[in-house]
């Protein structure tokens, strides 16, 4: 049975949480890849415990990491506004993104996730599949056309994680905000470019550089200095994209003011301009939340998917049956046929599994973390204010207790077995992480959900995909968690 990650770098063989801490660093040499989740993913199983698994990191620094579906449903939904997201994280993403829904805490943010909330409903999301589809199709007839036609069989190898973060940034751009980018022909264009700065940028490591950052920001912020790194040109560029676009869309619906809104366009920034609750400054932050939260996670997910439909050429050729039978014209007539419909798409089953187990067993968001703003308890354990809690989707979502022995294995058959179509056959819904559950969930599942299934479908449809690297990958953990350097995969048109 090939194992879902064939070498799972960085993973320790730590077995006790408890032993082997040092004076000042605590576990850290432990958990060398903790940002990831992988070492976590390991405890979850291999060390007993009742929900809470504690361990120290820099200076001694308490972390409780909640492993029971109790434990996180009173972190993340019961208590959820007693523990806030840390400062460091928040400071660093409120530099790109702005006060939008992420950075947001509290009554600020039970406010702004009550407006947003009707432009992510099921009913708008849905309008979104044709533009799901095309974009998906798009991408697949790029790769195609770069695909030297003279050979035999023909085929060539692509780096599939800057062509998926393009796919989906245009999938953003049209159907978020009504902007047509084509970055997939337009690979240097500035949003384009822009993101690149923002996501080639690591996270400070080592308690030195950790530091430092603090060192710095605060001097910045204290004596109020402008900035002009490489993020804040980069932020600049989205910032200004963002006015732009704003102003555009305000003054069509001046011009357009008769019409009702669903003529006015379907994308999430038209809907939200309809209901006439947001400033240009909100949605401008909202804009840039979404673009950053909504292209390189889903992008992420699509490239741990092909990894997987590589690893595993059985699942891959069964999804490709299932997809060729169920959409003939919208795969091999992109041009002549009707839109995508989502109750279409929606209704694979095959499809519908493969989508669950990818986004099970390779969450893009490994790990979060939240820090108690007051003394309070989790699972009847005291929690003094400003203990750090660690939840770890790919640990939980490979839970045994959780899933049973066969928890880690990539099998997207559960999904298909009598009743088990929305749970995987997992405990509770708390078993299932990836998207994290309660008022911080992430409200744009619905749409990622659908892009996603339009990307994996189309590609599936048209390529055979095998694997040109080592199948052994590091995972590289930025903002988000993806195979360090990329991933080498040979397309070969069906
Ligand atoms: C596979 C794709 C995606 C995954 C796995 C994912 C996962 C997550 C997770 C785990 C969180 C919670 C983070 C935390 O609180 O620590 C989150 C929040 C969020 N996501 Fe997603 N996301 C995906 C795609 C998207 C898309 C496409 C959008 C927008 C169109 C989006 C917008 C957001 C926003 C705005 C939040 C903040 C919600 C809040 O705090 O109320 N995400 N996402």
């Amino acid at each position: 049975m090939v194992q879902p990650f064939a070498n799972p770098a960085g993973t320790s063989k730590t077995h006790n949480s408890q032993q082997g801490g040092r004076l000042l660093s605590g576990h850290v040499k432990l958990v060398p890849n903790e940002r990831s989740g992988m070492p976590l993913q390991e405890w979850i199983n291999e060390i007993p415990n009742t929900g809470l698994i504690r361990y120290r990191m820099r200076f001694n620094k308490e972390v409780v990491f909640v492993t029971s579906p109790k434990g996180l449903s009173e972190v993340l939904v019961q208590k959820s506004y007693e523990f806030v997201k840390p400062a460091k994280l928040r400071l660093g993403l409120g530099r790109i993104l702005g006060v939008g829904l992420i950075v947001a805490e509290g009554s600020q943010h039970k406010k702004q996730r009550k407006l947003l909330m009707p432009a992510f409903l099921h009913r708008h999301i849905k309008d979104l599949y044709p533009i799901f589809w095309d974009k998906s199709v798009a991408l697949a007839r790029v790769l195609s056309e770069n695909i030297s036609p003279s050979q035999d069989k023909p085929a060539k190898v692509f780096d599939v994680a800057d062509w998926l973060a393009r796919a989906t940034l245009d999938i953003l751009g049209s159907a978020g905000l009504g902007e047509e980018f084509d970055t997939l022909h337009h690979p240097d264009n500035e949003i384009c470019s822009a993101y690149r700065n923002v996501f080639e940028q690591k996270p400070p490591r080592g308690t030195l550089a950790m530091g430092a950052f603090f060192v710095r920001e605060a001097f910045i912020s204290i004596f109020g200095i402008s900035r002009k790194d490489s993020i804040s040109m980069a932020t600049k560029t989205l910032t200004d994209v963002a006015r732009r676009l704003i102003a555009r869309k305000r003054s069509n619906r001046q011009v357009e003011g008769s019409k009702d809104q669903h003529d006015q366009g379907r994308d999430i920034i038209s809907v939200m301009l309809a209901s006439d609750s947001f400033t240009d400054r909100m949605l401008e932050n909202h804009l840039l939340t979404f673009l950053a939260a909504g292209h390189e996670t889903t992008a992420t997910s699509m490239t741990w998917a092909l990894y997987a439909l590589c690893l595993y050429p059985n699942v891959q050729q069964q999804l490709r049956d299932e997809v060729r039978k169920a959409l003939p014209q919208h795969i091999d007539q992109a041009h002549a046929a009707e839109p995508m419909k989502a109750e279409l798409l929606d209704s694979l089953p095959y499809l519908h599994a493969v989508c669950n187990e990818v986004f099970r067993i390779y969450p893009p968001a490994g790990l979060t973390r939240r820090v108690a703003v007051q003394n309070t308890s989790i699972l009847g354990q005291f929690i003094p204010a400003g203990t750090e809690i660690v939840i770890s989707p790919r640990a939980v979502n490979v839970s045994k207790d959780l899933w049973g022995p066969d928890a880690a294995t990539f099998n997207p058959d559960r999904w298909m077995r009598p009743s088990q179509a929305n749970t995987g056959g997992g405990l509770t819904n708390f078993s299932f992480m990836t998207f994290l559950h309660g008022p911080r969930s992430c409200i744009g599942q619905g749409f990622a959900r659908g892009e996603f299934a339009s990307l994996l479908a189309a590609l599936v449809g048209t390529f055979e995909m095998s694997l040109a690297q080592d199948p052994d990958i590091v995972i590289e953990t930025g903002l988000t968690s993806r195979p360090k350097g990329g991933l080498l995969v040979q397309f070969r048109k069906i």
